[in-house]
């Protein structure tokens, strides 16, 4: 493989020893078969040497897996973000993929350049606003396609908002908002017609008005809180965005939002619904990346998550999801047994799992959740930085990452905390 030289490949992978004995015992990791069907080069599987290449739609088409979607899981600084900017350069660069990409951290810029994608950034008093209510770009999206994504997205926002699963009473009251919504509609429509529903709204559900109100009080307050105060004029009016949606693809810069966790994940659902919606009718092969995932993992909003995915995959996109570890999906009151149940719903859809290094308390879960053997356990309490363990379907891989130095430059984000 000649995408590095064998300097670069000296400097950038430390020698890895391990007696006869321990490679033997990590079966199947230490396979000197490749897992690999092709793709751009990730690296090099760590006991064999081998190039590493990776393309989701690859294992899709020869039915390893059933859906393209990545979940990244590893502690703070092992190389997550590293990872996927340079997986998505080479996708982007050498097969002319497109990468949408979710930025909490205002991380991505330096990609976004070397690769001509716009960067937007969403913040208080900003100039960008993005309406999450929008239609796809064309005629083509269906009224009832459009109706259902509407439901999801204002039922994940409003559970996002009151911090617990809404009652039946409340998912039928956003439904039948949603029924009477213009097709230009906007948040202010949505929060106007839940604090103030027409009789005809009632009667269609077979409730007194004033039963109706009352029912969808807490959630049209949750939801007044996008429009009014610190999130003022970002998610509620016309979309000012213009991009050409079949260009390389666009970052949604959010670090404006980072320190102010009512507001990121809000805007994070808001953001992601938004462009799977302006993409679902774009060429095959994009990537949706949701770095720092665990913003939108917290209580409610997993669901919602999973029916991304779910849909995503149909559409040709691969969601890509960064996240610390198994318990960011935590909801109010869970115990592990439940996050470990919650995890597992969300990633029965997500076949390709790429774990970095996690702390001893972690790997417990992470094994009842991703079904880890003793030894993958024990590995992944113990990889250094940019080295990682491939979970693809029943396949597994321990790979290290390497870096080419203008991919260094794009990744750095070490300098980035220096300042
Ligand atoms: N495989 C790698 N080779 C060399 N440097 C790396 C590698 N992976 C990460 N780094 C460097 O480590 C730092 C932290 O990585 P990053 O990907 O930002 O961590 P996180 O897991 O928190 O997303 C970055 O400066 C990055 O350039
Ligand atoms: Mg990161």
């Amino acid at each position: 493989m000649s995408f590095f030289s064998k300097k670069q490949k000296q400097d950038l992978v430390p020698p890895h020893e391990e007696t006869s004995r321990v490679v033997k015992s990590l079966y199947p990791l230490q396979s000197h078969k490749s897992i690999s069907l092709g793709g751009v080069v990730i690296g090099l599987e760590a006991f064999s040497g081998d190039a590493f290449l990776f393309d989701p739609w690859e294992f899709y088409r020869s039915g390893i897996i059933t859906s393209p979607a990545i979940f990244i899981a590893g502690q703070v600084g092992r190389g997550k973000s590293a990872f996927v900017k340079s997986f998505l350069y080479r996708q982007i660069g050498v097969f002319a993929r497109q990468g949408f990409f979710l930025d909490p951290k205002g991380e991505y810029s330096a990609l976004a350049k070397s690769l001509d994608i716009p960067v937007v950034k969403l913040e208080p008093g900003g100039s960008a606003r993005l309406n999450p209510l929008d239609p796809a770009p064309g005629d083509l999206d269906l009224p009832e396609r459009i109706a259902q994504r509407r439901s999801t997205l204002l039922a994940a926002l409003a559970a996002s908002g009151v911090g617990r699963e809404l009652n039946p009473s409340e998912r039928a009251g956003i439904d039948v908002v949603v029924e009477n919504l213009p097709h230009d509609a906007v948040l202010g429509d949505v929060v106007d017609l839940l604090l103030r529903p027409t009789v005809a709204m009632a009667e269609s559900l077979s409730i007194d008005l004033p039963a109706l109100k009352r029912e969808c009080q807490d959630i049209a307050l949750a939801l007044r809180r996008l429009i009014k105060g610190d999130l003022a004029g970002m998610l509620d009016g016309k979309t000012t965005i213009e991009i050409d949606w079949s260009g390389p693809g666009l970052v949604i810069d959010l670090s404006a939002l980072y320190r102010i966790p009512a507001a990121l994940a809000p805007t994070m659902i808001c953001a992601t619904s938004w462009i799977s919606s302006a993409i679902a009718t774009v060429g095959l092969g994009k990537f949706l990346v949701i770095d720092e995932a665990w913003a939108v993992l917290k209580d409610e909003t997993v669901s919602w998550l999973q029916s991304t995915v779910k849909l995503s995959r149909s559409l040709g996109v691969s969601v890509v999801m960064v996240v610390h570890r198994i318990s960011d999906l935590r909801a109010a009151g869970d115990d592990d047994s439940a996050v470990a149940k919650r995890a597992a719903g969300l990633l029965s859809d997500t076949e390709v799992r790429i774990l970095f290094g996690q702390s001893a308390q972690e790997i417990p879960l992470a094994q009842a959740a991703l079904g880890l053997s003793s030894r993958e356990c024990q590995l992944l309490g113990e990889l250094p930085r940019g080295r990682c363990l491939w979970q693809i379907g029943q396949k597994r891989a321990l790979v290290d990452v390497l870096l080419t130095d203008q991919e260094k430059k794009l990744t750095d984000t070490d300098s980035a905390m220096r300042g």
